[in-house]
């Protein structure tokens, strides 16, 4: 029996209350920006990662790794290091997460601004983006400008992979060319999340 692959992030007690006061501290200071007062759980992680088919090549984006709960779960469902191409804008997290995850690549910027950072650093189309980020912090015009971007840069019908804490999708129908599926409530991540996913739909 092959043994189980090491976690990178919060997989032992001490590394997990490490994460959680750097990510307090974080919020303390820009709670806009980090978004969350402790890093995702395992659950919501791995749902996210679960919408990604590695079987698909190509390079997979993250936004807004944080301490890389999410990292480690896109990792885990099968994609390389070297397929991973990850936007955090918090450079105490950058360090982190390039000490934690050797040959990924992050990158230390917006990730509004998407399609500048991956010029010359990843080939499109996209296989999946998937993000953490707050949207719900910024105005619906900048969201909605952000999912078309980045629907733009995925291949047709690949998934733009968000969660929220809300009970409306950070972007609603009609903002796009684009469908929306949602998870169930993922009741074990406190709070309770569910995931979104947009699609751009493959022309007829
Ligand atoms: C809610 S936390 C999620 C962290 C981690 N993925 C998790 O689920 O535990 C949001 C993350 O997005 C990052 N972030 C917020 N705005 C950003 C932006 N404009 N560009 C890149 N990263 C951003 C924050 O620094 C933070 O790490």
């Amino acid at each position: 029996m092959s043994p189980a692959p090491r976690r990178r992030s919060g997989g032992d007690i001490k590394t997990k209350v490490l994460d959680e006061l750097r990510f307090l501290r974080n919020w303390i200071g820009n709670p806009l920006t980090t978004g969350a007062v402790a890093p995702s759980g395992p659950l919501l992680a791995r749902s996210m990662a679960g919408y990604i088919n590695p079987e698909v090549p190509g390079t997979v984006v993250e936004l807004g790794p944080g301490t890389g709960v999410v990292t480690e779960a896109i990792l885990e469902r099968g994609i390389s290091a070297s397929r991973l191409v990850s936007i955090e804008y918090n450079p105490d997290f950058c360090a982190l997460l390039r000490d934690r995850f050797p040959g990924v690549h992050f990158l230390q910027g917006d990730a509004y601004a998407i399609r500048t950072n991956l010029t010359g650093i990843a080939e499109l189309p996209l296989t999946a983006i998937v993000s953490s980020l707050p949207l719900f912090t910024r105005p619906l015009a900048e969201r909605q400008r952000l999912i078309n971007t980045a629907l733009d840069m995925l291949a047709p019908g690949a998934p733009f992979i968000q969660f929220s804490y809300a009970l409306v999708p950070p972007v609603p129908h009609g903002a796009g060319d684009f469908t929306i599926e949602r998870s169930n409530w993922i009741l074990m991540n406190l709070p309770p999340a569910r995931v979104w996913i947009y699609r751009r739909p493959a022309k007829a």
